[in-house]
């Protein structure tokens, strides 16, 4: 308690006017015009991000703030969704803790290995759950371009990945370079665990047409770029997504948060939430 009071303090951005409040789209669907939201992760750069961009939408409440040691489970009859930024081995407590409530859970957090995975996927036969590596409009826009453009060019073309973030960033590769390439392998029907190169050392051989190379570059405060290499002889195709503030995969989760509530129990991504199903 006293440190969602503390969070929200710190924060002494000024609290727009009702008519600068920009509601998101699905909002007007739903009885329930306000979304109450805890976000957990609250001390980090993605929970500070959220509790800021919050403010600025109409139809959105942050109600709880919560962090290492905190409640979580005790704020759940307060809320209408939880989301959560914070590292890979917290989140299937997390979405076992929203199961049991019924809460809708948004989760941010990348790095989950297969047995987090599992346990995710299993709450989410009891609630709806948005899950997904990037919430940027701009990075979804890329997710989409990416398959059309393996499947335009084809097979001649290699297939490379390039990511860089700031040097404090903990997982690799990226959660969104990671989507990447089960789009890439996807379209090239093959399995991603014996096509991926991870950097390259050494005498390597030729290259070979069924390999993706993923590339993970660290330094500095770089939020995070992207870049899908398609290379044939002759010419290259280079689709790059650089973000420059952590303020459009906040506004992206927190679209997410309002979109998700009442709605079925299952997994959903934010290519549903933005429609580009
Ligand atoms: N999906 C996306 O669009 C997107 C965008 C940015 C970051 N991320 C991911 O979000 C996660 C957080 O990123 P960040 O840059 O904010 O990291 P951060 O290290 O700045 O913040 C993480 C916060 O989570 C807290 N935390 C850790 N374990 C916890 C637990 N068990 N319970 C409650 N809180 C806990 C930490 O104390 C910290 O305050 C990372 O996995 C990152 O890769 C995803």
């Amino acid at each position: 308690m006293d440190f969602v009071a503390s969070t929200l303090r710190v924060n002494r951005v000024p609290l727009p006017q009702a008519s600068e409040r920009v509601p998101f789209p699905g909002f007007r669907d739903r009885l329930t015009l306000v979304t109450r939201i805890l976000v957990n992760g609250a001390k980090g750069r993605m929970g500070q991000a959220l509790i800021h961009c919050a403010r600025q939408h109409a139809g959105l409440q942050i109600v709880a703030a919560t962090d290492v040691g905190d409640d979580l489970g005790g704020w759940l009859p307060q809320v209408d969704a939880v989301i959560d930024f914070t590292h890979h081995d917290a989140t299937p407590g997390v979405a076992a803790l929203c199961a049991a409530a019924g809460k809708a859970l948004v989760i941010g957090t990348t790095g989950h290995d297969e047995a987090e995975k599992a346990a995710i996927r299993a709450a989410a036969g009891r609630i709806p759950m948005v899950w997904a590596s990037n919430y940027s409009t701009g990075v979804n826009t890329l997710f989409w371009l990416t398959r059309k453009a393996a499947e335009i060019l084809g097979p001649s073309f290699d297939l490379e990945v390039i990511e860089t973030h700031h040097r404090l960033k903990k997982d690799s590769p990226s959660g969104t370079a990671t989507t990447l390439l089960e789009i890439l392998g996807d379209v090239r029907k093959v399995q991603l665990e014996e096509a991926l190169r991870h950097g390259r050392k050494g005498i390597v051989g030729e290259r070979t047409s069924s390999e993706i190379g993923i590339h993970a570059v660290r330094g500095g405060d770089v939020v995070g770029d992207h870049t899908v290499l398609f290379a044939a002889v002759g010419e290259r195709v280079e689709l790059t997504h650089k973000a420059s503030s952590r303020e459009t995969f906040a506004n992206g989760a927190l679209r997410a948060a309002a979109w998700v509530v009442g709605r079925a129990p299952g997994v959903y991504d934010m290519q549903d939430v933005l429609g580009l199903r």
